[in-house]
């Protein structure tokens, strides 16, 4: 730990002490803007002189003076004299270089150098990087459907300074590769392929071109809807086993996908025509009346521009309706019906005994004059009597008190008519009896 801690010291220490021009290690700038190559050389010992300070450049491996200035006599700027170049301060020590606008040209390695007494010249150096924000752009190709590896999208990255980084998200199989071309500029054109083997299922799936540069603060990323051209993916619906003589309303749809999208549908059978009993609508094949004219195989052509695809529905008509399968549909009718029949049934009991309730306790406050606390005796008696073959109605417990035992039916009829309307209606005995309220139903539904 120690070792390596101190060998970095001394290699700065040694900087400071041999190094004492400041300069940054690299300055950017875009074309057009101003770039400051910063120099300094703060003369810490008046032993120290200084007689000129110059602006060289690295060029081909030569250097070529930039900057020149001497005391007494006029900055010179030998490379480019129109005033873009300039010193910041006319200084021996501030040599700070002004560069404005930039140019493309004008990146490249810089030197600054002191000349001084008694150390000789003493120098820095500074890197000067033009930048140049790329334009991004992502475009699907339209590609036909195949087996073979090719590009299905292009990124481009034009006119970057750096060049560009291009790279892809993609969830499809593929892989991708990119192409610089440098431009008259300077500046750099970067394109990428995204390539992968095109498929129907590709076709509209969407890939991410991720665009990284310096000027960029953040990648771009750019996404990309593919395009794969395929032939139409037929199927036809609507053929449901259950063809027979003279069913009405039989229809087949003819279900196309493809890209570009079909539009052209065509109907036929094997043998060419078809039966004269069905009509085409487009995509639909509209059979009024089943008949045998139908029992056939019919077959859908579908074309766009890729391709034409045919696919065929064997249709079997039948004498009779197919009831295969239909166990389900029915079981779930008959249990619909059985429960609306179930509900009826429990909602009419509790109409009926709510009905006896009220007329029961009317009964009771006409004709005994009493409380209600009067207890009927058990309606054993009733079921005793073998002659009375009447409905369960009738050994209500009112009934028991009111009348004799051996009161027979028309009798009890007649008091039922009084005390229970809907009893009229129910009874066999009592044919000619009109309910007074208008409930009515049937008996064998009561009983
Ligand atoms: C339809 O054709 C099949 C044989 O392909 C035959 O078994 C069937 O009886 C025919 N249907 C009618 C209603 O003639």
């Amino acid at each position: 730990m120690g070792a390596p801690r101190s060998l970095v010291f001394w290699c700065l220490l040694s900087v400071v002490l041999t190094q004492r021009v400041k300069v940054r290690n690299e300055v950017t700038g875009y074309v057009g803007d101003e770039a400051t190559l910063q120099c300094l050389f703060p003369t810490t010992s008046s032993d120290v002189k200084v007689s000129q300070v110059t602006w060289m450049k690295e060029m081909g491996g030569k250097k070529q003076n930039v900057a020149v200035y001497l005391p007494d006599h006029k900055p010179n700027f030998p490379l480019d004299n129109s005033g873009r170049i300039r010193f910041l301060n006319v200084s021996l020590q501030d040599a700070t270089l002004i560069i404005q606008p930039l140019r493309m040209g004008d990146e490249g390695t810089y030197i600054c150098e002191f000349a001084t007494y008694p150390h000789g010249n003493e120098d820095g150096v500074t890197t000067l990087s033009i930048l140049a924000r790329p334009t991004n752009t992502a475009e699907s190709r339209k590609v036909v459907a195949g087996n073979t590896m090719i590009p299905v999208a292009v990124c481009t990255s034009a006119n970057g300074k750096p060049p560009a980084r291009i790279t892809w998200i993609a969830t499809l199989p593929g892989n991708f590769n990119a192409s610089e071309v440098t431009n008259g500029d300077g500046t750099v054109t970067v394109t990428s392929q995204f390539n992968m083997v095109p498929t129907a299922v590709a076709d509209q799936e969407q890939i991410t071109c991720v665009v990284s540069q310096r000027t960029l603060t953040e990648p771009e990323n750019i996404p990309v809807t593919l395009s794969v051209l395929y032939p139409p993916q037929v199927t036809i619906e609507g053929y449901d086993d259950n063809w027979y003589v003279s069913r009405s309303e039989a229809v087949l749809r003819c279900v196309a996908k493809g890209n570009p999208k079909p539009t052209h549908y065509s109907w036929s059978t094997p043998s060419g025509p078809l039966p004269p009993t069905v009509q085409v609508q487009g995509d639909r094949l509209l059979v009024q009346s089943v008949d045998v004219a139908v029992n056939t195989t019919f077959i859908c052509q579908v074309t766009n521009s890729v391709g034409t695809t045919r696919v065929e529905q064997i249709i079997l008509v039948r004498a009779q309706p197919n009831m295969d399968g239909a166990g389900s549909t029915g079981g779930i009718i008959g249990g619909i019906i059985a429960a609306i029949v179930a509900v009826a049934v429990v909602a009419t009991g509790v109409l009926i005994f709510r009905q006896q309730q009220k007329n029961r306790t009317e009964q009771d406050n006409d004709d005994l004059d009493g409380p209600p606390a009067y207890k009927p005796p058990p309606p054993q008696k009733k079921i005793e009597d073998p002659e009375l073959d009447l409905p369960r109605y009738h050994e209500l417990p009112t009934l028991e008190d009111k009348e004799p035992a051996t009161m027979g039916p028309s009798l009890e009829d007649e008091y039922l008519d009084q005390i229970n309307p809907i009893y009229d209606a129910l009874s066999f005995a009592s044919g000619e009896g009109v309910p007074e309220q208008g409930f009515i139903m049937s008996r064998a539904l009561y009983v």
